[in-house]
């Protein structure tokens, strides 16, 4: 009994924490590309827009690396007690979870390829914007893909 209760709060810390590292990720996309990209380049001449944008990376760059590493901790997690153990219905969860995957392994090498120093992702970072949106499309995905298992996996609908 005491066993259950432990785990139960130990499902509800991992779902809480695979949250708020999941709206910093895309919630720092979104704001990224809709308003401070568009707003430096309004407003600050090149060599201030350089400025700004290496001081706005190195203090986000903490932030997407705790991030990824809390998605892909918790992730796994919320996999192995919600999926797993219980031996959740094969179809559709496996290929849902495969496809969410896939596109979370997708945002987690853009972010840390934009806000990187590496030289070979240079033309990835000329082209923010792009990229940013695409982040923004692949988080849209797994939000929606989220639900899907979620409700595959709690009402057994194929
Ligand atoms: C950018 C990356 C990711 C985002 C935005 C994201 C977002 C979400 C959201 C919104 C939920 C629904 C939470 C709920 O209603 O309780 C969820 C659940 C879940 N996530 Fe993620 N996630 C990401 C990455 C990952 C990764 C890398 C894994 C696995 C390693 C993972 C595994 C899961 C699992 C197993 C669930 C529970 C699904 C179910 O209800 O059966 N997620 N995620």
């Amino acid at each position: 009994m005491m066993l259950l209760a432990d785990l139960d709060v130990a499902v509800w810390v991992s779902r809480a924490l695979h949250l708020l590292a999941a709206m910093a990720t895309i919630g720092g996309a979104i704001f990224v590309r809709i308003a401070l990209l568009p707003a430096m380049k309004q407003t600050l001449s090149a060599d201030e827009n350089e400025r700004v944008h290496q001081a706005v990376r190195k203090r986000w760059i903490g932030i997407v690396h705790a991030s990824v590493t809390l998605l892909l901790l918790t992730g796994g997690l919320n996999y192995w007690w919600l999926a797993l153990k219980t031996h959740v219905k094969p179809m559709p969860y496996h290929p849902i979870f495969g496809v969410k995957l896939l596109a979370a392994l997708f945002i987690f090498f853009t972010a840390i390829a934009l806000t990187g120093t590496s030289p070979g992702f240079s033309r990835m970072r000329e082209r923010k914007s792009v990229w940013l949106t695409a982040i923004i499309l692949a988080g849209a995905l797994i939000v929606l893909l989220s639900g899907v298992l979620n409700q595959v996996r709690t009402t057994g609908a194929a």
